[in-house]
């Protein structure tokens, strides 16, 4: 029997590569070069697997394109670069990684806050450009995080872990809205409340986005979000681009209607809107919520673990759509 031909569409670990070979011909991508579409469908001629990244969509026309690919491996946990309809239409496995990443990714969304609350990076720039020349009562006064009122949006792991933080290590009160309410148990552990999101733009005092992008959830906020929010507050976004509305939100930013943004993720990334470039009060990171070594390595191993168990065995370890697993 030929070895099944896996594709990698972007540079990971070279370990991981090298565990790919033991088990797959393999197809990597040396130069990190995003692909278009066509790039894509042309690097997939003749693949079973691909190792995927939130850069590349998997659509209709693309497995129509290449008729001989069985699973999607995303190194994410987010997938809405899957057409997951399509994936299971066309009886492609798609996997992503969760679990692997929840607690750096809530690490992250914790440090983003502080970081805009506390306004680190404005005074960064303040210090490197030499303007520092005295020091002032009322220089970079930020807003009060510990014992404020934390709202999260999207309580999933993630949030969760988010909550944790905030609770026990920052004495916050929590509140949550989420698409159904956690158990009992659950709320305990993160001593989270559920409210409305009316309310919840309301109450808090920081507003942290965790909420997966679907078209459901496109534009969670937006400006008559953001008018309901304290003029003091703090929004981040680590969600998807999307979740927010940048051009509304960079008019908020304007117009006083919040005091800062967090900002990991972007609509149309990686271009970011010109407009929050030009705002001091804006915390803006390239898409690292989960970028530490550690996390980042074991998020590779398990997509690649998703694709060595699927095409040696049929199984897998998170399947997303695992009626393909059950038709096969
Ligand atoms: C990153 O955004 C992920 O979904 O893992």
């Amino acid at each position: 029997m030929p070895r099944p031909t896996i594709a990698v569409a972007r540079a990971i670990f070279p370990e991981v590569i090298e565990r790919l070979h033991a088990h797959f011909e393999v197809r990597a991508n040396p130069q990190d070069q995003l692909l278009n579409p066509q790039e894509l469908v042309a690097f997939l001629q003749g693949c079973d697997g691909l190792l995927c990244t939130g850069s590349e969509r998997i659509d209709a026309a693309v497995l129509a394109a290449c008729p001989q690919l069985r699973i999607c491996a995303n190194m994410a946990v987010g997938y809405n670069n899957f057409d997951l309809d399509a994936m299971t239409a066309a009886r492609v496995l798609g996997t992503n990684t969760p679990d692997v990443l929840t607690e750096t990714t809530a690490d992250f969304g914790f440090a983003l806050l502080m970081a805009t609350a506390r306004r680190v990076t404005e005074s960064e720039h303040y210090l490197r450009a030499g303007k520092w020349t005295r020091w002032s009562y009322d220089m970079f006064a930020g807003q009060e995080v510990h014992g404020s009122t934390l709202g999260i949006i999207g309580m999933g792991r993630i949030g969760q872990g988010i909550a944790r933080r905030g609770a026990l290590g920052f004495g916050m009160k929590v509140i949550y809205h989420n698409r159904s309410r956690l158990d009992a148990d659950t709320e305990a552990q993160c001593q989270a409340r559920y409210v409305g999101k009316e309310e919840l733009l309301e109450r808090a005092d920081h507003v942290v986005l965790v909420v997966p992008y679907s078209a459901a959830s496109h534009h969670t906020i937006g400006a008559a979000e953001l008018a309901r929010m304290k003029p003091t507050a703090v929004l981040v976004n680590i969600a998807r681009g999307g979740i927010v509305d940048d051009a509304a939100l960079a008019q908020a930013l304007r117009d006083g209607k919040i005091a800062a943004a967090g900002l990991d993720v972007f609509e149309g990334e990686p271009q970011v809107h010109p407009a929050l470039l030009e705002l001091p009060n804006v915390v803006l990171t390239p898409h690292i919520a989960s970028a530490t070594v550690t996390t980042r390595k074991a998020m590779a191993n398990l997509a690649a673990d998703n694709l060595i168990r699927f095409l040696t065995d049929g199984a897998a370890l998170t399947a997303l759509n695992p009626q393909v697993l059950d038709a096969a």
